[in-house]
């Protein structure tokens, strides 16, 4: 899509997710006639466009400044979408959808001949999502067709968890912005291929390894999920292979017992400075206290993982407003999110690990 000089349009939502109110009528028309609409779900601020037309999935990839190889999600919001969508849904899927959906579980499933080649990058699989935000549900409804979506950010930054953060990237790329606040959870969905027998994790989520055992027994882990790019395994989640979620600060992570964790980020702070380095340091809640309190940014304190899993991204984001030149980062490894928060910290920090 060529850019467009005219301000996106911004429709607040204010609690009215009616798929037939004036601003979730305009936005579903805006769908239907192959416009951009980008939009909160639990997850992340996605970037809708109607998922059965090729040319506005080129749109999305254009917005996005996104490699075409890189499939998009589609986003449904009632089971016949499902079975229109899928070829085939296997008993594992099924028992999924009963626990998970709809929620933040993208399934990857075999697709059937409706679905474009433009959507998954040519691939014969299609990744299928109900969204449990009012809001993504009203839009789907609003615009009668399944909705493929992209999270809504220019390619390579970290994912959008309000719709301002949307609006730094996509203002003038996309026709309308629904500001629904922010999201709930703050990291993209769990993806799972679920085309066999055993289902097999693509990308960590709040929906985690062990909530999909309970459900189905077994789960394995795409190799690529767990190792460095360097170390040769090819992600079956393409999207999973770039370089994602990236601040423009050099980030380090850095692992150890919680003292020497803080001694080593305050040497390296101390090192940046003399350097004329503007740092900042993320850190649990509980350890700001090590740390000079104009640097730290305290990254919430729950066992859950739920706070930090929804800081993440925003401080990410708040370093490249601050024009922050390196961030050292505790890791956040001891809580039930612990896959999906380091998986995506990881790839922020290009892999760059302390170990202290
Ligand atoms: O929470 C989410 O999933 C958000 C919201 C907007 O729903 N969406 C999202 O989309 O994170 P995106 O495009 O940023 O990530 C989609 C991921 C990519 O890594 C892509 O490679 C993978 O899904 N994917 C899509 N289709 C696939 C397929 N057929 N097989 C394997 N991976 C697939
Ligand atoms: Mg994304």
């Amino acid at each position: 899509m060529t850019e467009k000089s005219i301000p996106t349009i911004t429709g607040t939502l204010t609690g009215d997710f009616a798929a037939d109110s004036p601003i979730l009528a305009q936005a579903g028309a805006i769908i239907r006639a192959g416009g951009l609409v980008a939009f909160p779900t639990e997850t992340v601020y996605g970037l809708g466009g109607n998922g059965l037309d090729s040319t506005a999935s080129k749109k999305i990839y254009a917005a996005k400044g996104r490699p075409s190889d890189n499939p998009l999600i589609l986003h449904i919001e009632d089971d016949s979408m499902l079975y229109m969508l899928a070829e085939d849904v296997t008993d594992t899927a099924e028992l999924l959808i009963r626990d998970f959906w709809p929620g933040p579980l993208t399934l990857v499933v075999k697709a059937s001949s409706v679905v474009p080649k433009t959507v998954t990058g040519g691939l014969d699989t299609v990744a299928i999502r109900m969204p449990s935000h009012p809001a993504a549900a009203a839009l789907i409804r609003a615009a009668g067709v399944p909705i493929a979506a992209p999270s809504a950010n220019l390619s390579g930054k970290p994912s959008p968890t309000s719709a301002s953060h949307v609006k730094e990237d996509l203002n003038g790329r996309i026709d309308m912005i629904l500001d629904g606040g922010d999201v709930p959870i703050g990291l993209e969905s769990t993806i799972v291929d679920v085309t066999g027998d055993v289902p097999v994790l693509l990308r960590p989520g709040y929906i985690t390894v062990h909530d999909i055992k309970e459900v189905v027994g077994e789960c394995l882990i795409d190799p690529a999920v767990l190792h460095k790019p360097e170390d040769g395994f090819v992600p079956k989640a393409p999207g999973m292979k770039y370089r994602h979620y990236a601040p423009k600060a050099e980030l380090t992570i850095f692992k150890g017992g919680a003292a020497n964790v803080a001694a080593a980020i305050n040497e390296a702070v101390k090192k940046a400075e003399e350097e004329d380095r503007k740092a900042r340091i993320l850190c649990a809640g509980a350890n700001v206290h090590f740390y000079p309190e104009h640097l730290a940014r305290p990254m919430g304190n729950d066992e859950a993982g739920e706070m930090i899993a929804h800081e993440l991204y925003r401080a990410l984001r708040e370093c490249d407003e601050q024009s922050v030149d390196v961030i050292f980062s505790e890791s956040f490894d001891d809580n039930p999110l612990s896959e999906a928060i380091m998986n995506r910290l990881m790839k922020a920090a290009g892999y760059r690990v302390t170990e202290v």
